[in-house]
């Protein structure tokens, strides 16, 4: 029904007679001369409608309003002196129509596209007019690049494309399942998976040797700006292979990813052990954007006077003393800002804030007067503190410190204008432990997950066993994360006893790959990256929504089908299920 898209045309065409279609995005009556911009997905041009040329197409034109559906036919001509609109890539020419077609109406529109001032929920039920944004547009075009960039490139390593159920078996990732009733078998459910972690594995053992795939995943867990209830991942495994084998060809990835988009990025990527990670930015997951590490005092405070501090320091396995230093925060935070920090921290589980001021005259701040002299001069010297620096401390338990203080350095480096947000920093965390004490229990959990390649099994200290797994990191989000699996059955089984699963339980929940294991199974490892996280972070946009052509909402809605909602008496029946009505759970809590 064209002959061009709007932005195919320019000066070169002037005199050409052309065939537009597209949405009216606006339209304007100038002393009887009618102009509308024609939008389609490559963006504007201006149509021309004078009585003087052409009568029909111009009392067609009167009758059109924003979002109508248009094909116009017309001459290309040169816009007069002084009416070129700069801002358009077509502001030099315009379409003088002589024929015009409203194919479509259009009622008046909800929202106006591209106002910020609009609500998301709106958007997001009408999201099909949202996209017609030309920012949205991009957005999938370049995801739709990027993916095709992705697919060429595990393509080129030898990798096989193989497509994993949907309808299948809990598989552990950490989140809940969404499940999926069974008509056939009353009573019983598949469960759409986490992850294909566990058929990617068995595709080794089948030989398979390198397989990729572009999957979807389904979590039921909170939801947060970098999380949706169902997903997509670029999943890779590949045999007889080593952690670095895998670290290349995932960097490898990323690179031709960025690259789709316009962005070089630097290879090989720094490398971090998760326990630094954790003792210097208080996460796995460091922005390293902006330094401010986090520095451990807690030896300082061992003989201190306040009781509450030498308490803390007395267990230096479990507890943290710890300090992050801003420089120039006593200039840069006023009384309130500090005020604000502390609440900030509270909600995290922080009882207080304490903090000291590097003024001219001194050090300032309540908690010197518990320090002997040689304390505060070597706190001095290991901060290399300078006038105009402000030092927040942390105490307590190491989880919360951690937790709390990793924040707090994200917090401040925000505030200083610390965050280049342009710039790409990656990094590896590396050397996972293998085994983490689940609060207030005797229970193990696996970090990753429990097919884990432990590197030392015997070791006596379970805190103290790692595992050969690896996360990467961009800008303070995890992009994504795989390990060296096990596919030794003997160690499989150790594992899962490790964890508290009885044999009973591994043979019901993973029997099918504990039997694979027994046929053949070769050294094997991969990753998988959060393809959505990816996207969000290349197109700098705030959430993971939007960058989903139909996301969910926070509490794992969609505003556009009314997703999840109740079925008729009839299905329930057939699928042999009763509902009993129970309180509404807030998943955004
Ligand atoms: P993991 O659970 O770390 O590993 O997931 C890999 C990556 O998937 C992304 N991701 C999500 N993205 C959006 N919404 C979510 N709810 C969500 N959950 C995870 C993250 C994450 O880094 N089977 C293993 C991989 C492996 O070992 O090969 C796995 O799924 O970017």
């Amino acid at each position: 029904m064209r002959t061009h898209y709007c932005t195919d045309l320019n000066e070169n065409d002037v005199g050409e007679r052309v065939e537009l279609a597209g949405w009216v995005n606006s339209y304007r009556d100038h002393g009887g001369v009618i102009f509308i911009d024609l939008r389609d997905k490559t963006g504007l041009i201006q149509l021309v409608c004078d009585p003087a040329d052409n009568a029909e197409a111009h009392k067609v034109a009167s009758h059109v309003r924003d979002e109508f559906v248009l094909i116009a036919r017309g001459k290309v001509r040169l816009r007069g002196e002084g009416l070129e609109n700069p801002r358009l890539k077509t502001g030099k020419i315009e379409v003088v129509v002589d024929e015009l077609v409203i194919e479509n109406r259009s009622e008046p529109m909800p929202f106006t596209l591209g106002d910020p001032n609009v609500g998301e929920d709106i958007r997001l039920k009408y999201r099909y007019l949202d996209l017609r944004r030309e920012e949205m547009f991009e957005t999938f075009r370049m995801r739709s690049k990027a993916a095709i960039a992705a697919r060429n490139l595990l393509d080129s390593l030898g990798f096989l494309e193989v497509e994993t159920p949907i309808l299948t078996k809990s598989t552990p990732e950490g989140a809940r399942d969404y499940l999926v009733p069974s008509r056939v078998h009353n009573g019983e459910f598949y469960a759409l998976p986490q992850s294909p972690q566990l058929f990617k594995q068995l595709l080794m053992v089948s030989g398979f040797d390198r397989y990729f795939q572009i999957a979807k995943c389904f979590r039921d867990e909170d939801l947060r700006a970098d999380r949706q209830p169902e997903f997509t991942q670029i999943d890779v495994e590949m045999s007889f292979c080593t952690q670095e084998d895998v670290m290349q060809v995932a960097e490898e990835l990323l690179k031709a990813i960025f690259a789709s988009c316009g962005r070089e990025i630097q290879t090989p990527f720094n490398r971090i052990t998760y326990r630094e990670s954790m003792e210097r930015y208080g996460n796995d997951r460091p922005d390293l954007r902006f330094d401010l590490p986090l520095v451990d005092v807690i030896d300082l405070f061992e003989n201190c006077d306040s009781p509450i501090f030498a308490e803390i320091a007395q267990y230096k396995k479990l507890n943290r003393i710890k300090a992050l230093k801003v420089p120039g925060g006593d200039k840069a935070f006023s009384r309130k800002i500090i005020k604000e920090l502390e609440s900030f921290v509270t909600k995290f589980g922080a009882k207080g804030l304490a903090y000291i001021q590097v003024k001219e005259e001194g050090l300032k701040g309540p908690i010197l007067k518990f320090l002997g002299d040689d304390a505060v001069e070597e706190m001095k010297s290991r901060l290399d503190l300078q006038v105009g620096d402000i030092v927040f401390f942390g105490a307590g338990d190491r989880k919360t410190v951690w937790d709390y203080m990793g924040r707090l350095r994200t917090e401040v480096a925000h505030r200083m204008g610390l965050v280049d947000e342009n710039r790409f920093e990656f990094v590896w965390v590396v050397d996972f432990p293998m085994f983490e004490l689940e609060e207030g229990e005797l229970h193990l959990k696996a970090l990753h997950h429990p097919f884990t390649m432990p590197k030392n099994i015997d070791e006596e200290d379970i805190e103290a066993i790692d595992s050969i797994a690896y996360d990467v990191v961009l800008n303070g989000i995890e992009l994504g994360g795989g390990s060296i699996r096990i596919h030794k059955l003997d160690i499989q089984q150790k594992v899962f006893k490790m964890l508290g699963i009885d044999e009973e339980e591994a043979q019901e929940k993973f029997g099918f790959l504990l039997d694979a294991l027994k046929f053949g199974a070769p050294p094997h490892g991969g990753f998988a990256m959060g393809f959505d996280r990816i996207m969000m972070l290349l197109g700098g946009k705030e959430s993971i929504r939007d960058v989903i052509a139909f996301p969910k909402t926070q509490s794992a809605t969609c505003l556009l089908t009314h997703a999840p909602s109740p079925v008729d008496d009839a299905q329930l029946k057939e699928l042999g299920i009763r509902i009993r009505k129970q309180p509404k759970i807030d998943a955004s809590e």
